[in-house]
């Protein structure tokens, strides 16, 4: 196990004896996860009863009976017990800097069930995802961002487990999961937080497709800009999707589904809505290239399902797979001379959602939707989520 060098002393105590609490309280632990927050007679006891049936699930609705709490505080030496205990509202200081100053960053992955073995639980690359949650702290300053990503993964994984009875069966499937970091700082100098809650809610989630793919319309025309090199574009940060509502609202009044992002003179792509773009060319010489915008700008998320479709389509090695800038430019002359074979947006929520048009200063350029790389990135990744496909080693973890 790799450890953060703010990490190894307390893992080192903890293996010679049992550490103090001082130097204990430092890293997220995931041996000391305290299940205290409820009475004996409840305790862990889930009931998915309240469930909705599956089909009628909607995204974010609903939640399972139990969070993960872990607080850090600075003056108690660092991050606190994790706490598995009941749903619940939180109590907080109308202070608290992450109502003020938007110092809060969260996550978004999913657990899913095999549909041959219920047992069978699995996370979709978790180590990326807490890396990517570190990453969003340092962005905002906030302490304790080096924390174990081992020991977090441990600590959600065992809220995934008290409560894998709200795992709907089936693929397509699954239980949404949200860490959350907020400061809890209750002071309204704006600063570094001396103290934070990491808290993770689950919620389950049916398919994103109910009955095929449901290609999406996309507009550039909006005078409105996600994200700039050297802001939190990189960044899990709340701050980045609130000033995108106004600009979706008024995407949907014309009859758009969501904005694809440009930036810059050159109107380079960025992201699509809270997705990931690629873009599957056909070159001037005849050989194909699938496109992705790359990250060194520092004004894309750097997505999960990105990576995994890059490195997956790199072992396929049929095309040539390209980080690399694409204009809206470039994207109208491959679209006018055929050359633009498919489009779609990446993420966990939906996987793939194939894109079948792009409005650019007033002209919709239409694409053919949905093609055979869309639905084979899309088959295969479920494939290897629900462990039906063997996947890449440390993609589908067990838990
Ligand atoms: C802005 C943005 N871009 C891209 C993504 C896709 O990331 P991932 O594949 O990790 O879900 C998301 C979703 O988390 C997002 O919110």
């Amino acid at each position: 196990m790799v450890l953060s060098p703010a990490c190894r002393p307390v893992q080192l105590a903890r293996l010679a004896s049992s550490a103090t609490v001082k130097t204990a309280a430092r890293c997220i632990n995931s041996s000391s996860l305290q299940t205290s927050l409820l009475p004996p007679s409840q305790r862990l006891a889930s009931n998915p009863s309240k469930m909705p049936p599956k089909e009628q699930l909607q995204f974010g609705r609903v939640f399972s009976d139990h969070m993960l709490t872990i607080e850090y505080l600075s003056d108690k030496g660092g991050w606190q017990a994790p706490k598995i205990g009941k749903f619940e509202d939180l109590k907080l200081s109308p202070a608290a800097s992450s109502l003020h100053y938007g110092l809060q960053c969260f996550e978004g992955m999913k657990a899913y069930k095999s549909v041959s073995d219920p047992s069978d639980l699995r996370l979709f690359r978790p180590e990326l995802n807490m890396k990517r949650l570190s990453n969003s702290m340092h962005r905002l300053s906030k302490p304790g961002y080096d924390f174990d990503r081992k020991e977090l993964i441990e600590c959600i994984s065992e809220l995934v487990r008290v409560d894998q009875d709200w795992i709907p069966t089936g693929e397509g499937y699954s239980l949404y999961i949200r860490p959350t970091v907020i400061s809890t700082h209750p002071y309204l100098g704006v600063t570094t937080p001396s103290s934070l809650l990491l808290y993770v809610i689950t919620s389950p989630v049916g398919p994103y497709y109910k009955s095929g793919f449901a290609p999406v319309r996309l507009t550039t025309d909006t005078e409105y800009v996600r994200a700039w090199p050297g802001g939190t574009g990189n960044a899990k940060v709340g701050g980045n999707y609130a000033p995108t509502m106004l600009a979706a609202d008024e995407a949907a009044k014309r009859g758009y589904d969501q904005i694809l992002w440009i930036f810059g003179p050159n109107d380079e792509v960025t992201e699509v809505g809270a997705m990931n773009v690629f873009f599957l060319l056909r070159k001037t010489d005849g050989t194909k290239e699938l496109v992705t915008p790359p990250l060194t700008r520092g004004d894309i998320l750097p997505g999960v399902t990105r990576q995994s479709i890059i490195e997956l389509a790199q072992t396929w090695n049929e095309f040539e797979v390209s980080e690399r800038t694409i204009t809206l430019p470039e994207i109208r002359e491959a679209a006018h001379e055929n050359r633009l074979l498919e489009a779609f947006g990446a993420g966990t929520a939906a996987v793939v959602t194939p894109i079948s048009c792009i409005q650019y200063k007033g002209e919709d350029i239409d694409i053919p939707a949905t093609g055979d790389l869309t639905r084979r990135v899309f088959k295969d990744l479920m494939g290897i989520q629900y462990g039906r496909i063997e996947g890449p080693e440390g993609w589908s973890v067990r838990i």
